[in-house]
């Protein structure tokens, strides 16, 4: 089912590739239709958009198919942390407001959020008290939704979690998170940089309000590209904080200044996109991803993972075991010096990262049975 061919992923004549929990390769099918797009306007100009007139609506219309919404819920962006700032500081805060998250969140997800202290709002930080795991040794593991719901007050506006945090793996189970803050009136607000084009993410069942992807690493596309979803109420709520001539319905009548934002995700397009870009993410969709479905990708990952389990010696090896509504795209396994063995392990062309104190090992997949093996061989004999 799945094409796994060097042609359309030639990293595999280079590595055995397990890093697509960092920066992934971009899919050759995408890096094509982006270079075909800047050649046709080296010779055309402007006359290109002609041809390109629709990508926008395309990409978006690509987007909520995968994620079981209406385009209208779906913006590109930069990257996952352009998405957060324009949530975190359009969100219509009074002071003495609350928001929780996790202490180990990745940046993007975190400073968005501390930057709000300035407007009197208070960030509450979950601790590292995830207990299903007997093996953390003090990295970050994961939170406990018990503390989660100790923490909620009546001023607690926004819940903002990674669905998947980038050091353990550690995935949040969106059912219940996602019931929790539908009961409670709170916001759930996801960055999804690690679970969208891995884990099957529907916004709408989830009860989730909002939420940012980076297009370079799970999906596979341009650095540079983001996804931003938002539910229609909550976009309502969120005052524009970046404006320029796209936010605006009258287009390219740019002298006329009357103020008639876009009330769809184009409130969030503010200004000139990155065509290439969105040309080139939206062939990850049209190709992969919409082609084979979410739950279909998740089932291959977990498999070419479990081949990986099979074959590591898991005496030199010990990986943080989570239960299935917690399992994710990343393996991370406890080292004494994740980075030496990144360094050793590239020295023999197989691609790993170190992150948190971890090392992590993340198929995607278009990786063979035979590289997975071949990893854990390779990782078995190093000194
Ligand atoms: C959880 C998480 N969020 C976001 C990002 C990337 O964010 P951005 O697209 O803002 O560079 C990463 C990258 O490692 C990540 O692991």
């Amino acid at each position: 089912m799945f094409d796994k061919s060097k042609f359309i992923f030639p990293v595999k004549e280079e590595y055995i590739y397990l890093n697509n929990c960092g920066v992934s390769p971009i899919y050759s099918g995408a890096w094509r239709a982006a270079s075909y797009f800047q050649e046709k306007r080296s010779h055309k100009g402007a006359a290109v958009f002609s041809e390109y007139g629709g990508m926008l609506t395309e990409l978006h219309e690509n987007i909520a198919s995968f994620v079981d919404t209406a385009r209208e819920n779906i913006s590109f962006v930069k990257n996952t942390a352009e998405g957060m700032s324009l949530l975190a500081n359009g969100y219509p805060f009074e002071k003495g407001d609350e928001i929780i998250s996790y202490i180990h969140e990745y940046p993007s997800n975190h400073y968005p959020w501390r930057l709000q202290e300035n407007r009197g709002v208070k960030l509450k930080l979950l601790p590292n008290d995830y207990t299903g795991n007997e093996s953390k040794e003090n990295r970050p593991l994961g939170f406990s939704f018990e503390t989660l719901k100790k923490m909620v007050t009546d001023k607690t506006r926004i819940i903002a979690l990674s669905h998947v945090q980038f050091t353990s793996g550690f995935a949040a189970d969106l059912s219940q998170l996602g019931n929790f803050c539908h009961e409670n009136n709170i916001d759930l607000i996801l960055d999804t940089a690690q679970s969208l084009g891995c884990l099957p993410i529907f916004p709408e069942k989830h009860h989730i309000s909002a939420f940012a992807a980076s297009g370079w690493k799970w999906l596979l596309g341009p650095l540079g590209s983001g996804i931003l979803y938002t539910s229609e109420n909550f976009r309502n709520k969120i005052e524009i904080t970046m404006a320029g001539a796209d936010i605006v319905k009258q287009g390219e009548d740019y002298l006329n200044h009357s103020w008639q934002p876009h009330a769809d995700g184009r409130k969030f397009e503010y200004s000139t996109i990155e065509a290439a870009n969105a040309i080139s993410l939206n062939q990850c969709f049209l190709d992969l991803f919409n082609r084979y479905g979410s739950e279909n990708i998740k089932n291959e990952i977990f498999r070419l993972q479990d081949i990986f389990l099979k074959n590591i010696d898991d005496d030199k090896y010990k990986h943080l075991i989570f239960d299935k509504e917690h399992r994710s795209g990343i393996l991370s396994f406890i080292v004494k010096n994740p980075e030496n063995i990144v360094k050793a392990a590239l020295s023999e062309k197989l691609f790993l990262s170190g992150r948190g104190g971890y090392l992590r090992v993340a198929p995607h997949f278009y990786n063979d049975d035979y590289e997975i093996e071949k990893a854990a061989n390779i990782l078995n004999n190093l000194e």
